[in-house]
Formats: structure tokens, C-alpha cells, sequence
């Protein structure tokens, strides 16, 4: 039986299309069978080129069912639906069909809000941090936001997704086989790790792998690379 992940939550534009297609693509990178579902009304579907999954559009409530119901049939597959902002009765109808479900959000408050009350809503959901800032500076800013996230919910806030550009690429007409070493990367890299919370069953994460388990590890890196910045600003400064 196909397992079926969905990409919702109450805030717009906070990554739900653009990481259903960077976890299709990178299912489909691993080898494995993905079906990316679109099913935001007010949205059309977008090109989809040489891309190594399928792209179904499920904007009826008809629609949807039938796809769900067809990967449902089929071993091996993996369903990832793309939701729409501030649809909660759609929210609460894919959060009972889907084995994972995923609410990403974006480094501030405001998403920060909207995300925590999405998770005691939906107790089986994971807030997913998503477009998450590269720039050690903004990182630190970033890291305090997820410091600041109650108790209760840490355990279910997964590791950032960072912010990369060319992300928009499979979302646009593109020839096969002409992505970024970069973009083939992080989607692999995200795949597997979903994959590996898929497997977890929807319990809390152990620490090490939420957001800030994930994130004080990547602060040592970001710290070098920040030791070296000032350096070479250091350097450039002088005549
Ligand atoms: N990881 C990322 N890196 C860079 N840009 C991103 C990333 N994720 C999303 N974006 C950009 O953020 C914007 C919003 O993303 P997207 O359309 O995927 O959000 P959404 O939740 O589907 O929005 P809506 O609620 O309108 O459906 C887009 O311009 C997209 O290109
Ligand atoms: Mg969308």
C-alpha cells in the first residue's frame, strides 16, 4: 500500500508547494515511485517536464479520492499532497488520510504562532522549518525563534530546510537533466531524512534530530564559516 504525506497548515505561502515538488524530485533521485498531488483551487498545476516523478492534479474533492484511492492500491509508491493555505476543513480531511503530515513554516513569529496552534490542532503533525536563512547572522536570529517554541511541541519540529534559489527550477519549464548539482543534492537529502520520519510513526522526535538538535550542529559549521568571513573581510579591508 502506497504511504500518502501531505504538506499543509493555515499559513500562505510558507513552502507547501515548492517542498512537495523538492521531496517528489528527491523520492524520484533515491529511485523511488512519487506522485506529487496538487490540490489548491485557486492555484493552476504547474509545468511539469522531464521530472523523475508524477504529477496528478486533485483539486476536486473527486479527484483527490480517486488518486488517493489509485496509489492506495499500489505497493511502493509514495503520495505527497500539496495543500492550500487557510483551508482547515481540507486540512483536517488530509491530516486523517495521510500517514505523515507536514506543516511547514517560515523563520518569524508570525509563522512561528500560526504553526504551534496548527500543532495542537493536528497532534500528529510535524512543523517542518522551510526556506530556513543560510546567513550565519540571520541563522543565530533563526535559531533563538526555534528556542522560543513551547516544550510540548519540540519534539515534533523537524530539521530546516534551508532557502535554495534554484528550488523554483521544478516549478518552471525546464530540459531534462539540467539541475543544479546543489538542488539534486538537498532534495536527496530531504527525501531520505522524511523518509526516515515517515518511519518514526508520527511520536516525538529523539532530540538530536528536531530543529534545534539539527540546528546546534549546523551552528558549528556556520560558525567556521563565519570565523572565516571575518577574516577575509579583515584582509580585504587593508590596502
Ligand atoms: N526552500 C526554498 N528555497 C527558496 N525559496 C523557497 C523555498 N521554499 C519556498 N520558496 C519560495 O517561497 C515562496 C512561497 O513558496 P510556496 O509557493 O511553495 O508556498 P506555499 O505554501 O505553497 O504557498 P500557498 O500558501 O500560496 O500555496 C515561493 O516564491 C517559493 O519559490
Ligand atoms: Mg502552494
Amino acid at each position: 500500500m502506497a504511504e500518502i504525506i501531505c504538506l499543509i497548515g493555515t499559513k500562505g505561502g510558507s513552502g507547501k508547494t515548492t517542498l512537495s515538488h523538492m521531496l517528489c524530485y528527491g523520492l524520484g533521485l533515491l529511485g523511488r515511485n512519487a506522485a506529487c498531488v496538487m490540490t489548491d483551487i485557486c492555484r493552476q498545476p504547474p509545468p511539469h517536464g522531464a521530472l523523475p516523478y508524477v504529477f496528478a492534479d486533485g483539486r476536486t474533492e473527486q479527484a483527490r479520492a480517486k488518486i488517493i484511492s489509485a496509489l492506495r492500491a499500489r505497493n511502493d509508491w509514495i503520495g505527497v499532497i500539496d495543500g492550500g493555505a487557510n483551508r482547515m476543513e481540507t486540512d483536517s480531511a488530509l491530516y486523517a488520510e495521510s500517514d505523515l503530515v507536514l506543516l511547514p513554516f517560515r523563520d518569524s513569529q508570525e509563522d512561528l504562532r500560526v504553526v504551534c496552534s496548527d500543532l495542537a490542532r493536528l497532534p500528529r503533525a510535524y512543523a517542518l522549518p522551510s526556506q530556513w536563512p543560510t546567513n550565519p547572522w540571520q541563522y543565530k536570529a533563526s535559531l533563538r525563534l526555534l528556542e522560543s517554541i513551547p516544550e510540548e511541541f519540540r519534539g515534533r519540529i523537524l530539521a530546516p530546510v534551508f532557502s535554495i534559489s534554484s528550488s523554483k527550477l521544478l516549478l518552471q519549464t525546464q530540459p531534462a537533466g539540467e539541475f543544479p548539482t546543489p538542488l539534486n543534492n538537498t532534495c536527496r537529502a530531504v527525501a531520505r531524512y522524511l523518509l526516515g520520519v515517515l518511519e518514526n510513526g508520527a511520536s516525538a522526535l529523539p532530540a538530536a534530530q528536531t530543529a534545534i538538535g539539527a540546528s546546534v550542529r549546523i551552528q558549528r559549521v556556520l560558525a567556521t564559516r563565519e570565523a572565516e568571513t571575518y577574516k577575509q573581510m579583515d584582509q580585504a579591508r587593508r590596502p
